[in-house]
């Protein structure tokens, strides 16, 4: 650490750490967590808040779990402390660890530190401790990926001595229960997150942002600044930009400054950059610089700003409409005047904040004396889309950025668009030094994107034996203040906006509409959350005015194989959400039983059961969206996957590495695995709209399949022989014949370019050639993009090449006189195309259903108020429901091996089959999520039943 203080201002402390005597020397005050990983090197120990919030950072000492941001370091003197480092007391932390990953109960890890050290905990107090017990326990640790119940699992495996049942499956067979690839640097505290790891040299920055929605302001005198704070580097401005000043998703909304030039539109838009030793900036209050500000009108909402009138946020964009979807099929007026029923409401939805434990970070160092060229490591979901804009501040070529993204601490849609990146970029390319940063948890959660808000009205009309007829939405959502996702949320929304059933008539209008508030972005699932609480809450309506039951209006009307979409489309393949309905209606029927004799005499908790149906077309929507892989065989019989879809948690690289192999015909453990480097790998499109197990695992399968090809040609064999590799012989057995090829006899590959079918069509970056091992004989490369056609413009076309279909069912119980829910149980049957790793699908799904909970229940982001986890609650392991899954395999003839994606998917229902069950139990038709309980008191009250 540079320009740390001196003399009285540090303190020598020793403690035992893991079982080793240790002295460190830190000031008195600085929290155990900063000194263990500053200080010690001890990243393990992961900050998600810094306020006792998150419990990432929980240790033990002294025989309890803390919170070690919390604790300052003069109070751990002669202590005993277990970090994720150690094996804990008795090794039980490593029989934990080993749980942990067998069970799937570390996603992207960056929670699995804490989870583990309260774990440790619990098992020093309680060698057997009850499901109650470690719900308990692990209450004060949060995980936004795994909705829990695998940890659970994991630590009553090592409470009951069972050790794990799948330990051993070491098979990469597709449907096998490979544990995941990258899995043990999470569970052993080594995986390198943003903030684990920078140049000893590197300068730190903070970015001073706006107090407000809407302003102007004046930048004093700057230097006078700089030159009276001691370490203090530069102050950078938006004139420090080199490039353009702006960054966007599309190519042609590039809206988003770097550094406010003299106006902000959201209150957390970056103003300048301070960049110099961490103390200085320490040192330094945003009070202190020389900013005036103009304070203007806010546009505070949707109203606001669709107002006749408005101030327009964007000259571009007179009426605040930064963009608008539609789809027009058959006559809606028509079949709405002739129907035997309809049912309409208005709904509304809150922010959502992401969430992820790992807030932003990373670092830049600049190459070369101009610089000529810079690298950037940080957390992402896109590394690609970061080397475009990184490029584009810079104003280089993109070929001279290169993104190493780090292991990512959740993305959920969060970590799409930029947010570190160019601010890293200007600040290392103007000074020449190595810079880095780590975002607060108050600035992560005002300055990063948002899922949107929306305000949605919908009206569903049927004939009397409550077959669909026609549909109608309109959708507006608050996009915020810069343009971000909202395009592909206004065409994405429309496709889906009537839900997973045929109807014939269908007019959806959806606008994405500019706000002075938080960007909102992308967030699991693109706005088609949002539209489901209303197709699915009109159905139910539909249910109750033609007498069936919801269970009955959802199959009668479910798309089944063969038919058409509002979209034109006819899907003729793998869509089975028919037998998602089919597989849980036992389970709808029972919790019916169970919720009826349990309200008898009308208790004050009342049972209530929901169902909800859900569809989610996977990849981009009628865009392109390829994904390119590559295998190298090297001559001493080194396999490489090189793979450039970014792992967040989801499981990818596992899911690709068994598609590869399985292709292959090759162990997975013959694989050596580099993930997500721009400069090493393709372009394998961003890590999200659940397309990289299709996409990217059809690209995956492709690269495998060629150099699988290659070799079978080297001994003219045949389809089905078996390959074995051992050092640089290479075996392949066909038959009775084999033949054994010597690797090392074969001509190295001279460039990287060019060769096979496959290749022509990609395009390889330059970096490859450097970085591919020189000694290469053969290779595979695969490059696919879903089918897919443009909308015309009633939104006609081939949006997707396949969708995802689901059925979630909710059981809940309210308190009528307090207005609280608590989902006791939830079902959830997807049709997932092909199971490739019944684990991964598993813990995608109990993520998905934690998520969905808390957009029902929970969840509000208002900006200036809740911008920590004190403030804007998440779901707790105590907030999670039992799960049953049901796993569907309708298989998918363009996935891979049949399979499709299912991270979206995961969430879509679980917020509309909650807001079911409340209005069973209560007779409360919700339309605003969250249903909070002072909301759901209020209307129980309007309606005489609180
Ligand atoms: S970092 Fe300590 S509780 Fe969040
Ligand atoms: S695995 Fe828990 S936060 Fe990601």
């Amino acid at each position: 650490m540079q320009d740390e203080p001196t003399g009285a201002g540090l303190l020598s402390v020793s403690f035992t750490l893991n079982g080793a005597a240790t002295t460190v020397t830190a000031p008195p005050f600085a929290s155990v967590a900063d000194t263990l990983r500053e200080r010690l090197g001890q990243t393990g120990t992961k900050v998600g808040c810094e306020a006792g919030d998150c419990g990432a950072c929980t240790i033990i000492v002294n025989g309890r779990q803390v919170c070690a941001c919390l604790l300052p370091t003069a109070r751990v003197a002669d202590a005993r402390i277990w970090t994720v480092e150690g094996d804990g007391p008795d090794g039980v932390t490593a029989r934990l660890r080993t749980a942990f990953l067998a069970r799937g109960a570390a996603q992207c890890g960056i929670c699995t530190p804490g989870m583990l050290m309260a774990a440790t905990d619990l098992m020093g107090r309680d060698a057997r401790p009850s499901r109650a017990a470690i719900e308990e326990a692990i209450g004060g640790v949060l995980c936004r990926c795994t909705g829990y119940l695998k940890i659970i699992e994991a630590i009553l495996d090592v409470a009951q001595g069972s050790g794990s049942p799948r330990a051993a499956v070491a098979s990469a067979a597709i449907g096998s229960r490979l544990p995941r690839v990258d899995g043990w640097p999470k569970v052993a505290g080594t995986d390198v997150f943003a903030a684990d790891a920078a140049p000893a040299d590197a300068l730190w920055m903070r970015i001073v942002r706006a107090p407000h929605a809407a302003a102007r302001f004046c930048l004093g005198d700057l230097e006078a600044v700089r030159c009276a704070t001691p370490g203090l580097s530069a102050i950078l401005t938006h004139k420090d930009v080199p490039g353009e000043n702006a960054f966007g998703i599309f190519p042609n909304l590039k809206d988003q400054p770097v550094l406010a030039p003299g106006v902000v539109r959201f209150r957390g838009e970056a103003v300048l950059a301070l960049v110099g030793t961490r103390a200085a900036l320490d040192r330094l209050s945003d009070a202190a610089l020389p900013i005036s500000w103009q304070e203007g009108p806010a546009l505070s909402g949707l109203c606001a700003a669709l107002a006749p009138g408005a101030p327009a946020l964007h000259a571009q964009f007179p009426d605040n409409v930064l963009a608008r979807g539609n789809l027009k099929s058959g006559d809606v007026d028509q079949v709405f005047q002739a129907a035997a029923v309809s049912a309409e409401g208005a709904f509304e939805t809150a922010f959502v904040e992401h969430a992820y434990i790992e807030p932003e970070a990373g670092y830049a160092v600049p190459l070369g004396a101009g610089p000529d060229a810079i690298e950037i490591a940080a957390s992402t979901q896109a590394p690609y889309m970061d080397r475009e804009e990184t490029a584009r501040v810079l104003g280089i070529d993109p070929a001279r950025v290169r993104i190493r993204p780090t292991a990512c601490g959740g993305g959920f849609g969060g970590k799409l668009d930029v947010s570190v990146q160019p601010l890293l970029a200007v600040a290392a390319w103007v000074t020449k030094r190595a810079v880095r940063i780590v975002y607060s948890r108050t600035e992560s959660m005002a300055s990063t994107t948002k899922r949107h808000p929306a305000q949605i009205r919908a009206r569903a009309a049927a004939d009397a034996e409550g077959r669909l007829v026609g549909f109608r939405m309109q959708a507006d959502f608050d996009t915020g203040a810069y343009a971000s996702w909202g395009p592909t949320v206004a065409n994405r929304v429309p496709v889906h906006g009537m839900g997973p059933y045929r109807v014939a008539n269908v007019e959806i209008l959806t606008r994405a509409v500019f706000t002075n508030r938080t960007p909102a972005g992308a967030f699991r699932g693109f706005g088609v959350p949002q539209a489901a609480i209303a197709h699915e809450t009109l159905l139910d309506d539909l249910a109750l005015r033609t007498g069936l039951d919801r269970w009955t209006i959802r199959y009668r009307n479910a798309l089944a194989r063969g038919d058409r979409t509002a979209t034109g489309q006819c899907l003729a393949h793998s869509v089975g959400l028919r037998q998602c309905l089919e597989v849980l209606q036992p389970d709808w029927d029972a919790a019916l039983a169970r919720a009826a004799a349990h309200n008898q005499g009308t208790p004050r908790v009342r049972r209530g059961v929901g169902l909800a149906s859900m569809w989610y077309g996977c990849g981009n929507t009628s865009l392109p969206n390829p994904s390119s892989m590559r295998i190298t065989l090297a001559r001493d019989g080194r396999l490489t996957f090189l793979n450039g879809a970014v792992d967040i948690g989801q499981g990818s690289s596992t899911v690709l590495l068994q598609i590869a192999a399985t292709a292959l015909g090759l162990p997975a453990q013959a694989f050596e695995m580099v993930v997500g480097d721009t400069a090493l790998t393709a372009d394998a499109g961003k890590t999200s709209a659940s397309r990289q197990t299709f996409v990217s695992g059809n690209a995956a399968r492709l690269a495998a399949t060629a150099l699988r090809s290659q070799i079978l040609a080297l001994a003219n064999a045949g389809p089905d022989a078996r390959l074995e590799l051992a050092g640089s012989r290479l075996k392949i057995v066909d038959g009775d014949a084999s033949r054994s090829v010597d690797l090392r006899s074969l001509p190295l590959l001279a460039t990287p370019a060019g060769r096979g079918g496959e290749a022509r069509s990609v395009d390889l970056p330059a970096a490859w050639a450097a970085a591919a091992p020189g000694d290469v004989v053969l290779e595979g490369i695969g490059t696919w993009d879903p089918p897919t056609t443009a909308l015309d413009g009633n939104g006609q076309g081939i949006p997707y090449a396949t969708y995802g279909f689901a059925a979630q069912m909710a059981e809940v119980e309210v308190d009528v006189c307090l207005g609280t829910t608590k989902v006791v149980a939830m079902v959830a049957a997807h049709d997932v195309g092909r199971i490739i790793n019944p684990t991964l699908v598993e813990g995608q799904i109990h993520g998905g259903i934690a998520q969905g909970l808390g957009l029902a229940l929970i969840e509000e982001f208002t900006p200036g108020r809740t911008e920590n986890l004190h403030d804007y609650l998440i779901p707790t392991a105590g907030d999670m429901p039992s799960v049953k899954i049901y796993l569907i395999e309708e298989q998918e003839p363009a996935g891979p091996f049949g399979a499709k994606g299912v991270g979206e998917p995961a969430l879509i229902a679980t917020a509309p089959a909650i807001l079911g069950a409340i209005r069973h139990a209560t007779g409360v038709r919700a339309t605003r999520v969250p249903v909070l309980p002072h909301r759901l008191w209020e209307a129980l009250s309007e309606e005489g039943r609180a």
